[in-house]
Protein backbone atom coordinates (compact mmCIF):
# COMPACT_ATOMS: atom_id res chain seq x y z
CA UNK A 1 0.00 0.00 0.00
CA UNK A 2 1.23 3.22 -0.74
CA UNK A 3 -0.89 5.94 1.01
CA UNK A 4 -3.65 6.47 3.08
CA UNK A 5 -6.00 5.74 0.22
CA UNK A 6 -4.35 2.16 -0.54
CA UNK A 7 -3.43 3.20 -3.75
CA UNK A 8 -0.53 2.15 -5.74
CA UNK A 9 0.29 4.71 -7.99
CA UNK A 10 1.10 3.58 -11.54
CA UNK A 11 4.86 2.96 -12.42
CA UNK A 12 5.89 5.99 -13.60
CA UNK A 13 9.67 6.25 -16.56
CA UNK A 14 12.59 6.72 -14.79
CA UNK A 15 13.30 10.35 -14.60
CA UNK A 16 16.99 11.36 -16.15
CA UNK A 17 19.52 12.12 -13.18
CA UNK A 18 23.00 13.30 -12.40
CA UNK A 19 25.64 13.82 -9.44
CA UNK A 20 25.07 17.38 -8.11
CA UNK A 21 27.07 20.22 -6.34
CA UNK A 22 25.89 20.30 -2.49
CA UNK A 23 25.12 24.10 -3.22
CA UNK A 24 22.80 22.75 -5.82
CA UNK A 25 18.88 24.54 -5.31
CA UNK A 26 16.87 21.95 -3.97
CA UNK A 27 14.03 22.66 -6.08
CA UNK A 28 14.07 24.59 -9.79
CA UNK A 29 12.67 24.54 -13.21
CA UNK A 30 15.26 24.76 -15.54
CA UNK A 31 14.80 23.82 -19.57
CA UNK A 32 11.22 23.12 -19.07
CA UNK A 33 11.58 20.40 -16.38
CA UNK A 34 11.45 20.41 -12.52
CA UNK A 35 15.32 19.83 -11.16
CA UNK A 36 15.20 18.62 -7.97
CA UNK A 37 18.16 17.22 -5.35
CA UNK A 38 16.90 13.05 -4.42
CA UNK A 39 16.42 13.14 -1.07
CA UNK A 40 16.74 9.14 -0.78
CA UNK A 41 20.41 9.23 -1.78
CA UNK A 42 21.82 11.62 0.77
CA UNK A 43 23.80 12.06 2.35
CA UNK A 44 25.89 8.99 0.65
CA UNK A 45 25.12 10.79 -2.95
CA UNK A 46 23.93 14.21 -4.04
CA UNK A 47 22.10 13.58 -7.00
CA UNK A 48 19.48 15.72 -8.64
CA UNK A 49 16.18 14.15 -10.61
CA UNK A 50 15.18 15.55 -13.94
CA UNK A 51 11.40 15.54 -14.03
CA UNK A 52 9.32 16.20 -17.02
CA UNK A 53 5.80 14.61 -16.34
CA UNK A 54 3.33 14.99 -13.50
CA UNK A 55 3.85 11.33 -12.97
CA UNK A 56 7.33 11.13 -12.12
CA UNK A 57 6.39 14.32 -10.14
CA UNK A 58 4.10 12.27 -8.49
CA UNK A 59 6.19 9.25 -7.72
CA UNK A 60 8.91 11.33 -6.10
CA UNK A 61 6.29 13.26 -3.77
CA UNK A 62 5.12 9.46 -2.78
CA UNK A 63 8.79 8.07 -2.36
CA UNK A 64 9.87 11.28 -0.55
CA UNK A 65 13.03 11.91 -2.82
CA UNK A 66 11.19 15.45 -2.90
CA UNK A 67 9.80 16.08 0.84
CA UNK A 68 9.48 18.12 3.25
CA UNK A 69 5.58 20.47 3.35
CA UNK A 70 6.79 23.84 1.78
CA UNK A 71 8.46 22.15 -0.75
CA UNK A 72 6.26 19.16 -1.76
CA UNK A 73 4.11 22.10 -2.45
CA UNK A 74 6.27 24.27 -4.66
CA UNK A 75 7.08 21.06 -6.45
CA UNK A 76 3.55 20.70 -6.70
CA UNK A 77 2.78 24.29 -8.04
CA UNK A 78 5.71 23.50 -10.98
CA UNK A 79 3.95 20.16 -11.37
CA UNK A 80 1.08 22.16 -12.69
CA UNK A 81 3.23 23.92 -15.09
CA UNK A 82 4.69 20.95 -16.38
CA UNK A 83 0.96 19.78 -16.97
CA UNK A 84 0.20 23.01 -18.43
CA UNK A 85 2.72 23.14 -21.13
CA UNK A 86 2.14 19.43 -22.24
CA UNK A 87 -1.60 20.17 -22.45
CA UNK A 88 -1.38 23.34 -24.32
CA UNK A 89 -0.95 22.62 -28.56
CA UNK A 90 -1.50 25.76 -31.36
CA UNK A 91 -4.93 23.74 -31.91
CA UNK A 92 -6.10 23.90 -28.43
CA UNK A 93 -5.77 24.31 -24.91
CA UNK A 94 -7.05 20.99 -22.53
CA UNK A 95 -7.18 23.27 -19.28
CA UNK A 96 -9.70 20.11 -18.50
CA UNK A 97 -6.84 17.86 -18.28
CA UNK A 98 -5.09 20.42 -16.66
CA UNK A 99 -6.89 20.28 -13.56
CA UNK A 100 -7.14 16.65 -13.26
CA UNK A 101 -3.37 16.94 -12.86
CA UNK A 102 -3.38 19.27 -10.15
CA UNK A 103 -6.04 17.15 -8.67
CA UNK A 104 -3.82 14.05 -8.63
CA UNK A 105 -0.74 15.85 -7.40
CA UNK A 106 -3.37 17.61 -4.50
CA UNK A 107 -3.62 13.04 -3.52
CA UNK A 108 -0.49 12.69 -3.84
CA UNK A 109 0.30 12.70 -0.12
CA UNK A 110 -2.52 13.67 2.15
CA UNK A 111 -1.54 15.58 5.45
CA UNK A 112 0.61 18.04 4.24
CA UNK A 113 -1.39 21.24 3.82
CA UNK A 114 0.76 23.37 1.64
CA UNK A 115 0.71 20.51 -0.96
CA UNK A 116 -3.02 21.37 -1.65
CA UNK A 117 -2.78 25.21 -1.27
CA UNK A 118 -0.19 25.40 -3.74
CA UNK A 119 -1.08 23.48 -6.24
CA UNK A 120 -4.87 24.83 -6.13
CA UNK A 121 -3.37 28.44 -6.28
CA UNK A 122 -1.12 27.58 -9.32
CA UNK A 123 -4.15 25.91 -11.22
CA UNK A 124 -6.14 28.91 -10.32
CA UNK A 125 -3.77 30.90 -13.02
CA UNK A 126 -4.92 27.89 -15.70
CA UNK A 127 -7.41 30.16 -17.62
CA UNK A 128 -5.12 32.37 -18.47
CA UNK A 129 -2.23 29.75 -20.16
CA UNK A 130 0.64 27.85 -19.59
CA UNK A 131 3.52 30.61 -18.97
CA UNK A 132 0.77 32.46 -16.43
CA UNK A 133 1.20 29.05 -14.68
CA UNK A 134 4.44 28.88 -14.42
CA UNK A 135 4.77 32.74 -13.37
CA UNK A 136 2.92 31.67 -10.65
CA UNK A 137 4.71 28.78 -9.71
CA UNK A 138 7.82 30.65 -9.95
CA UNK A 139 6.58 33.47 -7.62
CA UNK A 140 6.17 30.84 -4.86
CA UNK A 141 9.50 29.74 -4.77
CA UNK A 142 10.59 33.32 -4.73
CA UNK A 143 7.96 33.90 -1.83
CA UNK A 144 9.28 30.29 0.15
CA UNK A 145 12.47 32.09 0.22
CA UNK A 146 11.36 35.30 1.78
CA UNK A 147 8.49 33.89 4.29
CA UNK A 148 11.66 31.65 5.42
CA UNK A 149 13.74 34.34 6.01
CA UNK A 150 11.07 36.32 7.75
CA UNK A 151 9.92 33.73 10.38
CA UNK A 152 13.37 32.56 10.64
CA UNK A 153 14.15 35.96 12.39
CA UNK A 154 10.97 36.30 14.43
CA UNK A 155 11.74 32.77 15.92
CA UNK A 156 15.34 33.81 16.94
CA UNK A 157 14.45 36.49 18.65
CA UNK A 158 11.58 34.29 20.62
CA UNK A 159 14.25 31.73 21.20
CA UNK A 160 16.83 33.94 22.55
CA UNK A 161 14.29 36.05 24.88
CA UNK A 162 13.13 32.06 25.96
CA UNK A 163 16.90 30.68 26.54
CA UNK A 164 18.90 33.90 26.69
CA UNK A 165 21.72 35.33 24.02
CA UNK A 166 24.34 32.37 25.03
CA UNK A 167 25.38 29.36 22.96
CA UNK A 168 22.44 27.06 24.20
CA UNK A 169 21.67 23.42 22.87
CA UNK A 170 18.80 22.63 20.98
CA UNK A 171 16.80 19.59 19.17
CA UNK A 172 14.96 19.07 16.41
CA UNK A 173 13.24 16.48 14.87
CA UNK A 174 12.97 15.05 11.18
CA UNK A 175 14.65 17.84 8.57
CA UNK A 176 13.18 21.56 8.26
CA UNK A 177 16.23 22.87 6.36
CA UNK A 178 16.83 23.83 3.05
CA UNK A 179 15.80 20.46 1.62
CA UNK A 180 12.48 20.72 2.57
CA UNK A 181 11.88 24.47 1.42
CA UNK A 182 13.54 26.48 -1.60
CA UNK A 183 15.50 27.68 0.32
CA UNK A 184 16.46 28.99 3.96
CA UNK A 185 14.14 26.41 6.09
CA UNK A 186 12.18 26.66 8.95
CA UNK A 187 12.81 24.77 12.29
CA UNK A 188 16.40 24.11 10.92
CA UNK A 189 16.19 27.67 9.32
CA UNK A 190 16.28 28.91 12.80
CA UNK A 191 19.11 26.51 14.08
CA UNK A 192 21.32 27.61 11.47
CA UNK A 193 21.29 31.31 12.00
CA UNK A 194 21.70 30.82 15.64
CA UNK A 195 24.65 29.03 14.38
CA UNK A 196 25.90 31.74 12.12
CA UNK A 197 25.26 33.88 15.03
CA UNK A 198 27.64 31.91 17.86
CA UNK A 199 24.72 31.48 19.41
CA UNK A 200 24.43 27.19 19.11
CA UNK A 201 26.40 24.88 21.50
CA UNK A 202 25.22 21.71 20.52
CA UNK A 203 21.97 20.38 18.67
CA UNK A 204 20.72 17.05 18.95
CA UNK A 205 19.36 15.45 16.22
CA UNK A 206 16.52 12.95 16.68
CA UNK A 207 16.95 10.21 13.75
CA UNK A 208 13.67 10.39 12.43
CA UNK A 209 12.46 6.56 11.86
CA UNK A 210 11.31 5.09 9.69
CA UNK A 211 13.26 7.09 7.11
CA UNK A 212 16.11 8.35 8.72
CA UNK A 213 15.51 12.75 7.85
CA UNK A 214 17.06 13.29 11.01
CA UNK A 215 20.28 11.09 10.39
CA UNK A 216 20.52 11.56 7.12
CA UNK A 217 19.55 15.16 5.97
CA UNK A 218 19.65 16.77 9.01
CA UNK A 219 23.07 16.23 10.26
CA UNK A 220 24.19 16.62 6.92
CA UNK A 221 22.77 20.57 6.59
CA UNK A 222 24.24 21.16 9.96
CA UNK A 223 27.81 19.41 8.77
CA UNK A 224 27.70 21.65 5.89
CA UNK A 225 27.23 24.35 7.99
CA UNK A 226 29.83 23.64 10.25
CA UNK A 227 27.19 23.44 13.42
CA UNK A 228 28.26 20.90 16.20
CA UNK A 229 25.59 18.12 16.52
CA UNK A 230 25.07 14.31 17.81
CA UNK A 231 22.56 12.12 16.31
CA UNK A 232 20.07 10.50 18.42
CA UNK A 233 17.95 7.66 18.37
CA UNK A 234 14.06 8.76 18.72
CA UNK A 235 13.95 7.16 22.17
CA UNK A 236 16.51 8.82 23.70
CA UNK A 237 15.08 12.44 23.81
CA UNK A 238 12.76 12.64 26.61
CA UNK A 239 16.00 11.30 28.04
CA UNK A 240 18.01 13.95 27.31
CA UNK A 241 15.31 16.61 28.26
CA UNK A 242 15.38 15.04 31.70
CA UNK A 243 19.71 15.64 31.81
CA UNK A 244 19.49 19.09 31.11
CA UNK A 245 20.80 18.30 27.48
CA UNK A 246 18.37 19.95 25.59
CA UNK A 247 17.05 24.21 26.36
CA UNK A 248 14.38 24.25 23.56
CA UNK A 249 12.93 22.16 20.91
CA UNK A 250 12.43 23.28 17.40
CA UNK A 251 10.31 21.69 15.00
CA UNK A 252 8.15 22.30 11.40
CA UNK A 253 4.73 21.19 10.77
CA UNK A 254 2.78 19.82 7.59
CA UNK A 255 -0.70 21.04 8.95
CA UNK A 256 -1.94 23.27 11.64
CA UNK A 257 -4.98 23.29 12.50
CA UNK A 258 -7.75 26.36 13.65
CA UNK A 259 -6.94 26.05 16.92
CA UNK A 260 -3.31 25.36 16.78
CA UNK A 261 -3.06 21.71 16.82
CA UNK A 262 -0.03 20.83 14.94
CA UNK A 263 0.19 17.48 12.45
CA UNK A 264 4.13 16.59 12.02
CA UNK A 265 6.77 13.65 11.29
CA UNK A 266 5.56 10.96 13.66
CA UNK A 267 7.61 11.18 17.34
CA UNK A 268 6.87 14.89 17.57
CA UNK A 269 3.81 14.55 20.18
CA UNK A 270 6.26 12.66 22.22
CA UNK A 271 8.59 15.04 22.76
CA UNK A 272 6.41 17.83 23.12
CA UNK A 273 5.18 15.96 26.22
CA UNK A 274 8.70 15.26 27.17
CA UNK A 275 9.51 18.70 26.74
CA UNK A 276 5.76 20.25 28.96
CA UNK A 277 7.02 17.42 31.65
CA UNK A 278 10.60 19.25 31.67
CA UNK A 279 9.55 23.15 30.98
CA UNK A 280 11.55 23.29 27.88
CA UNK A 281 9.82 25.66 25.67
CA UNK A 282 8.49 23.92 22.50
CA UNK A 283 8.43 25.82 19.77
CA UNK A 284 6.86 25.65 16.18
CA UNK A 285 8.24 26.99 12.79
CA UNK A 286 5.77 27.25 9.79
CA UNK A 287 4.93 29.23 6.73
CA UNK A 288 1.34 30.62 6.81
CA UNK A 289 0.39 28.55 4.00
CA UNK A 290 0.90 25.64 6.72
CA UNK A 291 -2.41 26.70 8.54
CA UNK A 292 -5.20 25.33 7.47
CA UNK A 293 -8.14 27.37 9.28
CA UNK A 294 -10.91 25.13 7.53
CA UNK A 295 -9.53 21.95 10.09
CA UNK A 296 -11.10 23.20 13.51
CA UNK A 297 -8.73 20.41 15.42
CA UNK A 298 -6.56 18.28 14.71
CA UNK A 299 -8.43 15.13 15.36
CA UNK A 300 -10.25 16.86 11.62
CA UNK A 301 -6.02 16.39 9.77
CA UNK A 302 -5.48 13.18 7.72
CA UNK A 303 -2.53 11.44 8.87
CA UNK A 304 -0.51 9.69 6.13
CA UNK A 305 -0.32 5.96 6.75
CA UNK A 306 3.12 4.68 5.04
CA UNK A 307 3.91 1.08 3.37
CA UNK A 308 4.56 -1.04 6.61
CA UNK A 309 7.38 -2.69 4.79
CA UNK A 310 9.36 1.41 5.41
CA UNK A 311 9.70 -0.20 9.50
CA UNK A 312 9.68 -3.96 8.96
CA UNK A 313 13.24 -3.04 6.80
CA UNK A 314 15.72 -0.74 6.01
CA UNK A 315 18.11 -0.46 3.33
CA UNK A 316 16.79 -3.36 1.67
CA UNK A 317 18.21 -5.11 5.27
CA UNK A 318 14.92 -7.31 7.05
CA UNK A 319 14.67 -6.34 10.62
CA UNK A 320 11.22 -7.74 11.98
CA UNK A 321 10.34 -11.24 11.27
CA UNK A 322 9.19 -12.52 7.56
CA UNK A 323 5.37 -11.21 7.71
CA UNK A 324 5.25 -8.70 10.83
CA UNK A 325 2.83 -6.25 10.56
CA UNK A 326 3.72 -2.62 11.06
CA UNK A 327 1.86 0.50 12.04
CA UNK A 328 3.24 3.35 10.23
CA UNK A 329 1.89 6.77 10.00
CA UNK A 330 3.93 9.29 8.86
CA UNK A 331 2.71 12.00 10.89
CA UNK A 332 1.13 12.87 14.45
CA UNK A 333 -1.02 15.53 16.10
CA UNK A 334 0.42 17.44 19.13
CA UNK A 335 -2.24 19.18 20.93
CA UNK A 336 -2.01 23.33 20.92
CA UNK A 337 -1.22 22.89 24.98
CA UNK A 338 1.87 21.43 24.33
CA UNK A 339 3.52 23.92 22.13
CA UNK A 340 5.15 27.06 23.34
CA UNK A 341 4.66 29.37 20.20
CA UNK A 342 4.03 28.77 16.78
CA UNK A 343 5.94 31.09 14.47
CA UNK A 344 5.39 32.32 11.21
CA UNK A 345 6.45 35.20 8.74
CA UNK A 346 3.83 37.03 9.97
CA UNK A 347 3.14 36.66 13.56
CA UNK A 348 3.75 34.98 16.92
CA UNK A 349 0.82 32.33 18.18
CA UNK A 350 1.06 31.43 21.66
CA UNK A 351 -1.70 29.39 22.27
CA UNK A 352 -1.93 29.50 25.87
CA UNK A 353 -3.18 33.31 25.42
CA UNK A 354 -4.73 32.45 22.29
CA UNK A 355 -8.44 32.93 20.88
CA UNK A 356 -8.08 30.67 17.45
CA UNK A 357 -6.26 32.80 14.69
CA UNK A 358 -8.52 34.11 11.65
CA UNK A 359 -6.46 35.26 8.13
CA UNK A 360 -7.34 38.25 8.52
CA UNK A 361 -7.28 39.45 12.72
CA UNK A 362 -4.92 42.26 12.69
CA UNK A 363 -4.64 41.46 16.63
CA UNK A 364 -3.12 38.12 15.78
CA UNK A 365 -1.04 39.74 12.93
CA UNK A 366 0.39 42.35 15.72
CA UNK A 367 1.83 39.65 18.03
O1 LIG B 1 7.55 12.78 5.49
P1 LIG B 1 8.32 14.06 5.37
O2 LIG B 1 9.80 13.87 5.40
O3 LIG B 1 7.86 14.89 4.18
O4 LIG B 1 7.92 14.89 6.68
C1 LIG B 1 8.39 16.19 6.81
C2 LIG B 1 8.08 16.80 8.13
O5 LIG B 1 7.39 16.25 8.95
C3 LIG B 1 8.60 18.20 8.35
O6 LIG B 1 8.80 18.43 9.70
C4 LIG B 1 7.55 19.22 7.83
O7 LIG B 1 7.14 18.90 6.53
C5 LIG B 1 8.08 20.61 7.83
S1 LIG B 1 9.36 20.87 6.59
C6 LIG B 1 9.79 22.52 6.70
Amino acid sequence: MDDATGRRPAPAPEPASRAAPVDQPSLAWVDGAIVAVDQRALPGETRVLRLTSVDQLIAAIRSLAIRGAPAIGLAGALGVALSAYRHYTDGGWDQAAVRADAARLVAARPTAVNLAWAVRRAAGRVAAGPDAVLAEALAMVEEDAATGAAAVERACELVLARVGARPTRLLTHCNTGRLATAAVGTALGVILELGRRGLVREVLVGETRPLLQGARLTAWELGQAGIAYRVCVDSAAPAAMAQGLVDCVLVGADRIAANGDVANKIGTYGLATAAARHAIPFVVVAPESTWDRATADGSGIVIEERDPAEVTAYAGVVTAPPGAAAYNPAFDVTPAELITAIVSEDRVFVPGDARPPAASDPADRER
